[in-house]
């Protein structure tokens, strides 16, 4: 998949995730075998960029290219404005969002509202197109609602516009996270445009990676959920795509070193006090499929230390989770 100058070789793509994919995640999954990681989205609001939570969302420092911002707003010119303010600070690429379906962003009309005005987001991709040299990328949902699906017609809008590659959500907006996704509208979109095209929405699994990838013609997959506490989703799935084989699951002392060194550098980025509090959803997701996962969560969520929550953390994935896989675990790695 090539986006402007950017050559990626593998098919496997981290989705932005507000609270979740900020710079440690990203490092983690990048290490592991994503293809390419997207930031957390912020706001097109600059005057809120200097609050403590954006500074930490828009900070790329020592990542390595491309690097994947995302904005989300409604007004044409401060879209434009955001997109220059977020290259200035050393974004690569600079990707829209019109896929959020949460109420904060869809009461001031953006996010995957936006789809409901067509003609509003054609401003904004001319806008913002026209602000950047670097290549600016739109994730979308399929529309807004299952009677209205036009999520073909967004894609041409922003082909037209000159988007350099789309990714989208198998639901509509008023769909949220419910049901299924479904990927027939992905597969009408890649007829209708000729750019990158992402396929998104529920992939848990290198079967359903490849499924997806097959049935909709798309070039690449995102993946969101299914990286929460398994960022080895990746390699998974890169596998089974290059052989057809699912490979063996990694040794506890290879899970052991990821978690560690990820929490050791959730501490780093976010100092002591917050860092810990962030962990600890973190730690849950990782924990989550082991035996004594609840006793574990329980005594992570009352240490307030970050020494006293690492050498747990340490303890818990070296030692007591030698045998660690739940049955369901185990389905889910061989599934
Ligand atoms: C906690 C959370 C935060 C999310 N934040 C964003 C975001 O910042 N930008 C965005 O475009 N989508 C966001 N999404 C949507 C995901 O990128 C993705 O489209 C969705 O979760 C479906 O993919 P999945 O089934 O692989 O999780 C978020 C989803 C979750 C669960």
């Amino acid at each position: 998949m090539q986006i402007g100058p950017y050559q990626f070789d593998g098919k496997v793509v981290l989705a932005p995730m507000a609270g979740v994919t900020d710079r440690p995640f990203r490092a983690v999954c990048r290490a592991v075998g994503a293809t390419a990681v997207t930031a957390e989205m912020v706001t097109a609001d600059t005057s809120l960029y200097a609050s403590d939570k954006t500074v930490h969302r828009l900070n790329m420092q020592g990542e390595p290219g491309p690097r994947i911002v995302q904005i989300v707003g409604s007004d044409p010119q401060q879209m434009a404005d955001a997109a220059r303010a977020n290259v200035d600070r050393g974004a690569h690429i600079v990707d829209i969002n019109m896929g959020c379906p949460a109420k904060k962003v869809c009461k001031r009309a953006a996010g995957s509202a936006l789809l409901a005005d067509e003609a509003l987001v054609g401003r904004i991709l001319d806008a913002v197109v026209a602000a950047v040299e670097v290549p600016v990328t739109l994730k979308i949902r399929t529309g807004t609602s299952p009677e209205h699906r036009n999520a073909v017609t967004v894609a041409r809008i922003a082909e037209s516009a000159g988007v350099q590659s789309l990714a989208v959500h198998g639901r509509t907006r008023s769909e949220r996270f419910a049901g299924e996704a479904e990927f027939d509208t992905i597969a009408r979109v890649r007829d209708a445009i000729d750019i990158p095209l992402l396929a998104n929405g529920d992939i848990q699994t290198p079967e359903r990676a490849e499924f997806v990838l097959r049935h909709t013609g798309a070039d690449a997959i995102m993946i969101g959920r299914a990286a929460q506490g398994d960022p080895w989703i990746f390699p998974r799935i890169n596998q089974y795509l290059r052989t057809s084989q699912l490979p063996g699951a990694p040794s506890n002392a290879e899970r052991a070193a990821v978690v560690v060194e990820h929490i050791g550098q959730i501490y780093a980025f976010y100092g002591e006090g917050r860092g810990v509090r962030i962990a600890r959803k973190h730690i849950g997701w990782y924990s989550s499929a082991y035996r004594n996962a609840a006793a574990f969560r329980a005594e992570v969520n009352r240490m307030e230390n970050a020494e006293e929550q690492l050498a747990a953390v340490a303890r818990f994935f070296c030692d007591e989770a030698a045998d660690p896989w739940s049955d369901e675990h185990q389905r889910m790695d061989v599934a």
